[in-house]
């Protein structure tokens, strides 16, 4: 069956398409999400192509290279022998038989949800949309995005008057909406990505069974809910849980630095109660595209309801990069050093260990603060041998060697990558403050664990 005879197929010739491998999918949005996702589809032998507005990733991908650190360019030679190709061309929506889309979900500087990623998605989506198509949101949103915002631009858009399929609708006269939260855990390699359980919230059940037909092909279980919404609101839950939880384990760190406790001895040992704890590590601050920004979307969505998200607003406003400078500032005292004009080396700048991803990363900010307060910084980490301009921060600094530490007054452990040798460092270095424990089972008295 062509993809032209979809309109008049019915949702379970749909479904048995997807099953035979013969629907086309489309990724929009090549990032950290949507280029593993089109890499899973395509070594499923399901035919994928990859839409993207940035252009030096299009002609990356095309030349069989790749832009992300743990993606492999053979991974990409490979998709692209199987028929994987990237494009900019919104024409060639209307050769997909299913849309996920997979663009940023960013705060602005209001702190309030960016939305415009998704809406320009949607506009540019629309002309080219056609009957029976199924068109997945997957980027991290507030409760009713899918249908308040992504639907009436698609709807509207379009030049046929095509609207989503609601109801019992299973006709293939219009489209199919759902959403679909992501939920990789980048650097985390103890679960496949194929094992973690595809949450679908389907805008009528013809969406929610395409949806689930979708995903099954490439991961082991999909879980189904009853709307986009309950979808949207799932993945929020599961983000505001880590961020509430790690706000709480760096309050309960920062007071028992003062009763001479180790907390992460005493976390150990809680963790091993078989039910009703689960762990939570304290760090340097929140960081990354997803705990710092995400819960802010319920938080905004929720004054709409006339409705106040307090634990979201207190464990939101971290104050953890200060803590870590006071710390810094502490620890140089005891060696009769001022801040002013001494030397701090940073290791680790990525906003968690093992993974090349810069976004929100708390080192950004205590590199800004330390600099403010008159430190000489550099910074070491073998995943950046650059920090440029971001969203935030123009630093402009280039990833200094490991070699000669003790011209440094201080070595600040921002983050924890597994390739540094602990023990060697600590050895050369004057001064070690270690934020992750990354020095655990090393005595020495340089070494300041805050
Ligand atoms: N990175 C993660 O680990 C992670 C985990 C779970 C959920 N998420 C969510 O997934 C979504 C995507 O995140 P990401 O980390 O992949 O972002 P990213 O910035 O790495 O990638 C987004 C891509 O979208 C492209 N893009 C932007 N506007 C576009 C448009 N109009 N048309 C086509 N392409 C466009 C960008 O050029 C970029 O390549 C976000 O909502 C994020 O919150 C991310």
């Amino acid at each position: 069956m062509s993809s032209q005879t979809l309109a008049s197929a019915s949702v379970a010739e749909v479904t048995q398409r997807i099953q035979q491998r013969q629907a086309k999918v489309g990724i929009i949005g090549l990032g950290y999400v949507g280029l593993p996702l089109a890499l899973l589809y395509s070594e499923q032998k399901v035919s994928v192509t990859g839409f993207d507005i940035d252009e030096r990733k299009i002609s990356t991908l095309r030349q069989g290279r790749s832009y992300i650190y743990r993606i492999e360019p053979s991974e990409i030679k490979r998709a692209r022998e199987q028929g994987f190709d990237a494009t900019s061309d919104y024409a060639r929506i209307k050769e997909m038989d299913a849309i996920i889309i997979c663009v940023p979900t960013p705060l602005n500087e209001y702190h309030e949800p960016d939305l415009s990623y998704i809406t320009n998605t949607a506009a540019s989506i629309a002309p080219h949309l056609r009957a029976g198509q199924l068109v997945v949101l997957e980027s991290t949103t507030y409760p009713g995005t899918t249908e308040e915002v992504m639907i009436p631009i698609l709807e509207k858009g379009n030049t046929t008057g095509l609207k989503a399929a609601r109801g019992e609708s299973a006709d293939g006269s219009g489209f199919y909406v759902a959403f679909s939260p992501e939920r990789e855990d980048p650097g985390n390699t103890s679960v496949a990505r194929r094992d973690i359980p595809k949450v679908v919230g389907g805008l009528n059940p013809a969406a929610a069974e395409l949806t689930a037909a979708l995903y099954s092909t490439i991961f082991n279980r999909v879980v189904r809910v009853s709307s986009p919404a309950a979808a949207e609101m799932t993945k929020l839950l599961e983000n505001i849980y880590r961020c509430v939880n790690i706000a709480l384990v760096n309050e309960l760190k920062m007071l028992s630095l003062r009763m001479g406790l180790d907390i992460w001895e005493v976390i150990a040992a809680a963790s091993t109660k078989p039910f009703g704890f689960h762990p939570f590590y304290p760090g340097p601050g929140l960081g990354g595209h997803c705990i710092p920004v995400d819960p802010f979307y319920l938080s905004w969505k929720a004054k709409e309801w006339d409705f106040k998200t307090r634990f979201i607003e207190l464990a939101g406003n971290t104050n953890m990069p200060y803590f870590v400078i006071e710390s810094v500032a502490k620890a140089l005292n005891q060696h009769k050093k001022a801040m002013n004009g001494s030397k701090v080396l940073i290791l680790g700048v990525a906003y968690k260990k093992d993974i090349d991803d810069l976004r929100e990363s708390p080192a950004l900010t205590i590199i800004e603060l330390l600099q403010k307060e008159g430190a000489q910084v550099s910074y070491n980490d073998p995943y950046f041998p650059v920090i440029g301009k971001g969203r935030k921060y123009d630093l402009q600094m280039q990833c200094a060697s490991l070699d000669n530490l003790d011209q440094y007054d201080c070595v600040l452990i921002v983050t924890d990558h597994s390739d540094y040798d602990y023990r060697k460092i600590v050895k050369e270095s004057k001064l070690v403050v270690d934020t992750r424990n990354a020095t655990h089972g090393i005595q020495d008295a340089k070494i300041v664990r805050c």
